[in-house]
């Protein structure tokens, strides 16, 4: 049976050496403890680093063997290589950056050569233990090249990524000297992940600034591969938390609690150590309610527990000989001969302290300045089994977007903080109860296993899409049968759309010239009596007559307002009326003064917004302000708003290519119909034209095409080979 290999960083374990002996122990972080519990369910495996250098061949062999009864692989690392790609690359360069603390970035070219060469490293452990059908599912910040890797390794291969950090604003990513090749190694992947719908938003206009590629919705469509981008909240294994009460050695702890708290209310605050968690600001804030509040003096402490975490990385290290100054200071000040203010540990808690630190405490804090979702939130919540207990929540955690009725806080606002201290010690029962039971439901509903299967089944849809998609791409073997009927029909005809289809986008609209490449083709397919080429284009009819003119083709402009049959004029529909364009034209030019790079194109049915030249989203914000605002005008008028390929287009609503290309098949009874074009108002003549007509969709957006070309490249070059192919003697 497939198996899915699981990459991360971290392994769910971290080795330590005791003597000769190597031992494994659970892995903190919240990555390593959400998949720990779940990954080994059919037999798949996890490649990872076991957390500590292990320098002989020999050791390495007896680690790799004990690893692999727990179904790990791992990748050893060089001192070195902790050094530059895991301190350094991972957790100095991109840590801060993704977490907006760019102050504290470094770029160092060692740092990020080391980072390529592990994240190669990673790519081929993983190809090790590859077999046909397997799924390979890449984890975080610290992989980003791993997709790209491993695509060029199995080009087929299935691959999910995801993110388990924040992914900042473009403004911030764009920082990294590295953007390009980060994203491009992202991009390797089939489905990518992240926790919430911001980060979704970050990633995808991160993308089209830095790629080139276009994105439609959530899908970016690179060369011949369809990519989704998608959230999905990570849960956690609630029962594994709910059920913990039952257990001997928690219900023990527990009383030790009750013990050494008595009537003395509990605070829980548990982090890593680390700067992004706003731990500092959270000592501040209880400071302030233990000054201004001085009755919960001696009824309330803090239980704190920073689990050390990257101690070597310089800010790591600094914030730690602050929060100990702090913590300190704050006792030496409040604390009474029975009443310590704040109990602090610097080091990590066994599963049944955390439980029974869970079920006890009466308030958890959680106050991240930025965190891409945190699960210690999660985790206190499943535990509450009463329907008791309050938790204040950051704005910043990926969580507070589920967990909303939690109290949530700035965590930049330390009064903002003390003061939810203060209503979460006064907050009655039944009020926490109905908090409770609603963050409990959430919990409960989307916990790791939903996540997993969403985020499984979610890979297997776009596989099946993408694999549809190529059964649609036209390859050579289609081209053949096409060219083989080509060869037998003598009334033929071409209907070809021009922008996007024949030629490249242009910033200038009145740059996209035919070339001579482009000119010389259709000279060549035009000329040949059993063809009729037949230009069909959204432009206005006078652009097309002074670039295309000459040859011997039938035009259709304005999607069908103007018609031209080669050696005639151009005749336009009848009874179409522009008297609607003064009240459009008003509207549009507000936007146009308002929009740096947008402008007006005026033809005689349509008027055109054009948007492709002005900043990056803006113009997209603009487009759906302006369609808002131009449907009341529209409405009743006969007329029709088009959003294209970065514009809004207003026209008489009877015109469209679908029509025009109907009447033209119905007059001339062409034996070959061959339809090409790249945007929506091509696919009315993609649905009017008959089930044996060939119709070519340019893209690969959804499409009731029956085939796909990537490129107009692609185009000509199937239209050249068309060309070359003519037999025919009869003229259509
Ligand atoms: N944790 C742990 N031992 C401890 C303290 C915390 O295993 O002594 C776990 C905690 O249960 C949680 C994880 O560490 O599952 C922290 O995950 P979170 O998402 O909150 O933060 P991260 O460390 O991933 O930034
Ligand atoms: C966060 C990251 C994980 C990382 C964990 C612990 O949860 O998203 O990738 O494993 O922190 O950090 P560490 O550096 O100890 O692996």
């Amino acid at each position: 049976m497939p198996k899915t290999i699981i990459v991360s960083n971290r392994l769910p374990v971290k080795l330590s050496q005791e003597g000769e002996e190597f031992i494994l122990k659970t892995s903190e972080g919240g990555l390593a403890t959400g998949l720990g519990s779940i990954y080994k369910q059919d037999g798949n495996i996890w490649v990872g680093w076991p957390g500590t250098a292990v320098e002989t061949d020999e050791q390495r062999f007896q680690v790799t063997q004990k690893l692999q009864e727990e179904n790990l692989y791992p990748v050893f690392l060089s001192q070195e290589q902790v050094n530059n790609f895991y301190e350094g690359f991972s957790n100095e360069t991109l840590w801060p950056v993704f977490h907006y603390m760019a102050t504290y970035a470094k770029f160092e070219q060692v740092f990020w050569k080391s980072y390529v060469q592990v994240n190669r490293l990673f790519a081929a452990a993983v190809m090790e233990n590859i077999e046909d059908d397997d799924t390979v599912w890449v984890h975080d910040y610290q992989l980003l090249l791993v997709p790209s890797f491993l695509r060029e390794l199995k080009p087929n291969l299935s691959i999910g990524f995801f993110n388990h950090i924040p992914f900042p604003s473009f403004e911030i990513f764009r920082l990294i000297p590295w953007r390009r090749q980060l994203i491009h190694g992202i991009l390797g992947a089939d489905l990518i992940g992240f926790h919430t719908y911001d980060d979704v938003r970050h990633f995808l206009s991160t993308v089209t600034h830095l790629s080139g590629y276009r994105s439609s919705a959530n899908v970016i469509s690179l060369e011949g591969r369809s990519v989704v981008v998608e959230s999905f909240p990570m849960g956690i294994d609630d029962k594994k938390f709910s059920s913990a009460i039952a257990d001997k050695k928690v219900q023990e702890n527990i009383g030790t609690l009750q013990k050494m708290f008595g009537e003395t209310k509990m605070i829980l605050s548990i982090d890593r150590l680390d700067y992004s968690k706003g731990i500092i600001q959270r000592l501040h804030a209880f400071e302030l309610l233990l000054s201004e509040q001085g009755d919960f003096k001696e009824k309330v402490s803090l239980y704190m527990i920073v689990v050390p975490s990257r101690d070597t990385v310089p800010q790591y290290k600094e914030l730690r000989d602050q929060i100990d100054k702090l913590v300190g200071n704050i006792n030496a000040k409040y604390r009474t001969i029975s009443w310590v203010p704040i109990h602090y540990f610097y080091q990590s808690a066994p599963f049944e302290m955390l439980a029974a630190l869970y079920h006890f405490a009466h308030i958890c804090l959680v106050t991240p300045m930025r965190d891409g979702m945190n699960l210690v939130c999660k985790e206190y919540v499943a535990s509450r089994v009463n329907n008791d207990g309050m938790l204040i929540l950051s704005e910043m955690a990926g969580a507070a977007k589920e967990l909303v009725d939690a109290w949530i806080v700035n965590p930049n606002n330390v009064h903002e903080i003390s003061e939810a201290i203060y209503v979460a010690l006064k907050m009655p029962l039944d009020e926490q109860e109905r908090r409770m039971r609603q963050l409990r439901y959430v919990v409960e509903k989307f916990n790791i296993n939903s996540w997993v299967r969403n985020f499984m089944n979610r890979l297997k849809e776009v596989k099946q899409m993408q694999e549809s998609m190529q059964a649609k791409r036209l390859n050579s073997d289609k081209e053949q049968q096409i060219r083989s009927t080509y060869t037998e029909r003598k009334r033929r005809v071409f209907f070809l759309d021009y922008d996007g289809t024949l030629v490249d986008f242009h910033t200038n609209i009145y740059l996209a010239k035919p070339d001579k490449e482009l000119y010389g083709l259709l000279k060549e397919l035009s000329s040949d009596p059993a063809n009729k080429v037949v230009l069909i284009s959204g432009r206005n009819y006078q652009t097309l007559q002074e670039w295309l003119g000459d040859l011997q083709m039938d035009m259709i402009a304005e999607h069908g307002a103007w018609t031209k049959f080669h050696g005639d004029d151009w005749k336009s529909i009848p009874g179409l009326t522009d008297d609607w364009k003064k009240d459009v034209l008003q509207v549009l030019n507000t936007y146009t003064d308002r929009t740096p790079g947008s402008f007006i194109e005026e033809k005689a049915f349509s008027l055109v917004w054009h948007f492709r030249r002005t900043d990056e989203g803006l113009g997209e914000l603009r487009a759906n302000e302006l369609t808002n605002n131009l449907k009341y005008l529209v409405s009743d008028r006969g007329l029709q708003i088009l959003q294209g390929n970065k514009v809004i287009e207003v026209k008489n609503a009877e015109i469209n290519k679908g029509k025009a290309v109907a009447a033209w098949v119905m007059e001339n009874q062409p034996d070959m119909i061959i339809a090409i074009g790249d945007d929506y108002t091509d696919e009315d003549i993609f649905k009017t034209l008959a089930e044996d007509a060939i119709t070519i969709k340019v893209g690969s957006n959804i499409s009731a095409a029956k085939y796909f070309l990537h490129s107009y490249r692609d185009v000509r070059r199937f239209l050249a080979t068309l060309a070359k192919t003519s037999t025919a003697t009869q003229s259509i």
